[in-house]
């Protein structure tokens, strides 16, 4: 018997805490260094659904829905389907009462099969082809956000009068976060410039527009943001420039929406998001600048995504082979950057923990890699993982909740993993696991 068996508190303090924050809320210790999430152990989720698997906690999906709503009751909260689409999942957006923000053809589909009320539905990007443009258009969304001249003139060609807009601007804002994910600066694909006055040339190319009514704007100044002030700089420009629309065309403009990418912490000691305080300061910064401007108050809108759906996920791995390096030990799993490419794409850290049996209480730092042919698909660099570690053992890594599923792919033919949601526990299958039939599926010979 281990000293660890002999004083359980010491067991615990071994097995680790569960960093709040990035785990699930319903996670808790099960029996015999197993994880029971939604009230399921995580050993019997793989043994029904097999690994990969993307696990998806149903109450902390809710519960950040109505801490949202309770933070600002009076702005609209949009949900960024883009995070995370799936069915089962809109309709729990929906139940909430939150709003949808999409941005192609396809995340309306699965909105549109769900019946997700039209009317509290954005659809963003900034390309977006005819088909796009109509699939929106015949369901009714309430509001289009433009994002090119040309999208101006094919959507007043495709609409009909009152097709409510909203004209996406380009603040000048650092976000202070990835390269690939920081739109509210100048020069990148996204928005009108509302430096360059690109912004003031689309609101008056809209107004020329018969078929649009415009009805405000729209800023996303980037993803993983944790500085509140950078949302707050961006909120007070945007006032702003609806001051600048005031003078320049008489148009009081009724609506600011003021984008998502609120951060998350991955790993403990990453930096959260100080929801109250965003909250607060953007209220204040709102109100105050229109009262300067004279302005009336304009119903806000916000679209998170992550920070709605990133920490009630886990995905479930399969340690396939340990292989001790020259001077790194690979431990290699049954998943790898087909269903988690961010490490690759932007250098994401993850944490890592072993579930499923007792484990020795030693480690060492390894490398978590996955099954694909080469040697940048690596989920997790320097986690310290145990040293009896071997095949066949279970890994879950946390906060995989968004941009996994949507991110996934089918490089090297490897299907994609199943969604399975967790609530009470009862576990469902919300997306099935990717076949090799589906795959031929497409392939016409
Ligand atoms: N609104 C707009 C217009 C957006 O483009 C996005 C994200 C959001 C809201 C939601 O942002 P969130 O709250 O989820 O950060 N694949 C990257 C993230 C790309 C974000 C794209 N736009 C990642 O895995 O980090």
């Amino acid at each position: 018997m281990t000293l660890a068996e002999l004083i359980p508190t010491l067991g615990e303090s071994l097995r680790g805490q569960l960093e709040p924050g990035i785990w699930p809320r319903s996670v808790c210790h099960g029996t015999d260094g197993d994880l029971l999430l939604g009230g399921v152990p995580l050993t019997q989720l793989a043994a029904r659904f097999g690994t990969p698997a993307y696990l998806l906690d149903e109450l902390t999906v809710r519960q950040h829905c109505r801490e949202y709503r309770s933070a600002l009751p009076d702005v609209e909260i949009a949900y960024a389907g883009k995070s995370m689409t799936s069915r089962g999942v809109l309709r729990w957006i929906a139940e909430e009462g939150l709003s949808l923000d999409v941005c192609s053809a396809g995340e309306l589909a699965v909105a549109r099969s769900v019946d997700f009320p039209a009317s509290r539905i954005l659809f963003h990007g900034n390309v977006k082809t005819p088909e796009d443009l109509k699939a929106a258009i015949a369901y009714g969304v309430d509001r289009i956000v433009v994002d090119s001249l040309d999208e101006i003139e094919q959507l007043g060609a495709l609409a009909r009068y009152p097709q409510n807009v909203l004209v996406r601007v380009t603040p000048g804002v650092d976000g202070h976060t990835h390269k690939a994910i920081a739109t509210g600066v100048e020069d990148q694909k996204f928005g009108f410039s509302l430096r360059s006055g690109a912004a003031l040339e689309a609101v008056a190319r809209v107004l020329a527009q018969p078929s649009l009514r415009l009805v405000g704007l729209h800023c996303h100044i980037g993803s993983q943001v944790s500085r509140v002030a950078s949302f707050e700089e961006a909120a007070r420009l945007m006032v702003g420039l609806m001051a600048a629309v005031h003078s320049r065309f008489g148009l009081t403009l009724s609506q600011l929406d003021l984008g998502g990418g609120h951060a998350v912490p991955y790993r403990c000691g990453d930096s959260s998001f100080d929801l109250q305080g965003y909250a607060d300061r953007i209220l204040r910064a709102v109100n105050f600048e229109c009262s300067s401007h004279r302005l009336p108050l304009p119903r806000l809108t916000i679209e998170p995504g992550r920070a709605i759906v990133g920490s009630a996920g886990v995905t479930l791995y399969r340690v396939v082979t340990v292989k001790h390096g020259v001077s790194r030990t690979f431990v290699a799993v049954d998943g790898g950057m087909s269903d988690n490419p961010r490490p690759s794409l932007y250098g994401a850290r993850y944490s890592v923990r072993p579930v499923g049996r007792r484990f020795s209480p030693t480690g060492h730092p390894v490398t978590v890699v996955g099954r694909h042919c080469e040697a940048g698909d690596v989920l997790a660099e320097d986690v310290v993982l145990p040293s009896d570690l071997r095949a066949g053992d279970l890994l879950a890594v946390p906060c995989t909740g968004a941009y996994h599923h949507s991110l996934a792919s089918n490089y090297n033919m490897v299907g994609r993993p199943p969604v399975v949601s967790v609530h009470d526990g009862v576990a469902r299958l919300l997306v099935r696991r990717e076949t090799e039939e589906d795959l031929l599926s497409r392939d016409l010979g």
